[in-house]
């Protein structure tokens, strides 16, 4: 598989699991804590548009499909279910070093100096996610 199509690929399944897994978290606070779960709405709304944009990406290089929407999304929000007997300040700060691993990777794609509609995504997105690693220092447990 060429480099391209599987940055892409590995891009959609991981914003796909962000999606799920925001959803799950925001899903476990929304009585307890609803400005939290406001923030955790937002991230995944914004994973969401990333999955979509990487799709129609890839459909649009490759003329094909990506699957496994459906799994992806379930796959990230039974991890944040997993995590349940975690205190919400632990769960936030994960996501957070999840959040800064991606940003790290999406640097160093840039830093490669490659000219494509991917880097162009990675332009477009980088400081959502940089945005997303806030939230757990944003967000203070009232
Ligand atoms: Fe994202
Ligand atoms: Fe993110």
């Amino acid at each position: 598989m060429n480099v391209l199509k599987f940055q892409i690929k590995l891009a959609y399944r991981v914003e796909l699991f962000g999606t799920g897994f925001y959803r799950g978290l925001s899903k476990q606070y929304n009585t307890k804590y609803p400005d939290l779960t406001k923030m955790l709405d937002h991230a995944a709304a914004q994973e969401y548009g990333h999955s979509k944009l990487f799709s129609a990406c890839y459909s649009g290089l490759f003329n094909k499909k990506l699957g496994g929407e459906k799994f992806w999304l379930g796959f990230g929000f039974c991890q944040s279910y997993f995590l349940f007997v975690l205190p919400v300040s632990l769960k936030l700060k994960l996501a957070r070093i999840t959040e800064l691993l991606a940003v790290k990777q999406f640097e160093r794609d840039l830093a490669a100096g490659a000219k494509n509609k991917y880097i162009d995504i990675v332009k477009r997105i980088i400081q959502d996610e940089k945005d997303h690693a806030e939230i757990c220092n944003k967000w203070k447990k009232s």
